[in-house]
């Protein structure tokens, strides 16, 4: 019945046995409660894991590929979500913000004068002023980076890296932050070219890896998405990516806005349906052959199977829905779709989770 879903493909040059992949999702839990919940993902019979936010640079914030301790992780991890017959790739992602100017709000944080909320639009102030001033060669120095942690992602296990498009690349692609006057600044050509240096070092680096690479897709009218790509500026962008190196685009609203637009709740006033970010895919399939994730609000079956079949997507990317229920791909391919606990999309337990410091979790945990 879901003969689309459950059909193998081969995406960017990795086989995935079927359409069905985990988009990135912080989970914000200790390593063994996060292991538990991958491993019950992988497990429930997606394709591919995509594990969120792997930092490009030694980082202090979570796992990092250059400590022994960091890289043991991804490994374990990695081995473990193979033993399920499931693939996994690591979401390289490169931050935005200014951590010198971040330290003046510790205070008011600690003290819970400035609520995570807050936080956010006071941190995103400073993106712009730090994008537009960060000295060329610093920006080569990151871009080189890519290709040293694509590689150790690859020693770990990975067998795919995605470049995530929000964070560095949104903003350096982003008129409204980036006002460089040299050649990172400007044009269009010239805000892709920390993309596409980046997509290049990865490609130097392993000449066979499957590059995904995360687009993050600004709309005007109504405004949505602050750090990424123009609609208007995706014919510039897609080809000069695909050019780089690029396999797979992974599509979606830009970020840098509200946290509920890029993760939109059922009551959301624009992105409320099934599918929401899905006309962004179209924009893009129109500019490449390469294969297609749509992500965002897919959680009917049916649905998603109608989007695979037609070819408007080559993959359909699900965080809230598996984390809901990861049974969701076994229990398609086992004509069991009407037992499915679908996302209700109301960001409680999953966002709220987060934001909250208590990890990812979901309002079906109450009522097992
Ligand atoms: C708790 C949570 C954490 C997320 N963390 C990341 C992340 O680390 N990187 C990323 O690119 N997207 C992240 N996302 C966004 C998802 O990948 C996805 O684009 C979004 O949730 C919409 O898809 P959905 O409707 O299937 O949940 C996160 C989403 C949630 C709910």
């Amino acid at each position: 019945m879901y003969e689309t879903i459950n059909s193998p493909i081969n995406y960017g040059g990795l086989p995935l046995k079927n359409r069905i992949i985990f988009a990135p999702t912080s989970l914000g839990l200790p390593q063994t409660e996060q292991l538990e919940l991958l491993k019950k993902i992988a497990c429930g019979g997606c394709a591919m894991i995509i594990i969120g936010d792997v930092p490009v640079l030694p980082s202090r914030f979570g796992p990092s590929l250059y400590t022994k301790k960091g890289f043991d992780y991804y490994r374990t991890l990695t081995d473990m979500i193979h033993a399920q017959g499931c693939k996994v790739c690591a979401q390289l992602h490169q931050s935005d913000s200014n951590l010198k100017g971040m330290i003046r709000y510790i205070p008011g944080v600690l003290t819970k004068r400035i609520s995570m909320e807050e936080l956010r639009p006071l941190l995103n102030q400073q993106v712009g002023p730090y994008i537009t001033n960060l000295p060329a060669k610093k920006v080569q120095s990151i871009t080189s980076a890519f290709g040293t942690a694509a590689k150790l992602a690859v020693q770990a296990g990975f067998d795919m890296v995605q470049v995530h498009g929000d964070r560095m690349f949104g903003s350096f692609a982003s008129s409204l932050f980036n006002q460089r006057t040299d050649c990172y600044g400007g044009s269009p050509e010239n805000r892709a070219r920390f993309a596409v240096e980046a997509v290049t070092s990865i490609r130097r680096a392993l000449p066979d890896l499957p590059i995904d690479f995360k687009l993050a897709v600004r709309q005007e009218n109504p405004h949505y998405g602050n750090a990424g790509v123009l609609e208007s500026e995706l014919p510039v962008f897609v080809p000069l990516l695909e050019q780089a190196g690029v396999t797979s685009f992974h599509v979606t609203l830009a970020n840098h806005g509200e946290l509920s637009d890029t993760i939109p709740p059922a009551k959301h006033p624009v992105f409320s349906s099934e599918g929401c970010f899905l006309k962004f895919c179209d924009q893009v399939k129109a500019l490449t052959n390469l294969p297609v994730c749509g992500v965002g609000g897919l959680t009917d079956p049916d649905f998603v199977e109608e989007q695979l079949k037609s070819g408007r997507i080559d993959c359909a990317a699900m965080s809230r829905q598996l984390i809901a229920d990861s049974e969701w791909p076994n229990k398609v391919q086992n004509g069991d779709a009407k037992s499915i606990h679908r996302c209700i999309r109301c960001n409680k337990e999953c966002l709220g989770g987060m934001m909250a410091h208590r990890g990812v979790h979901c309002i079906y945990e109450r009522k097992k």
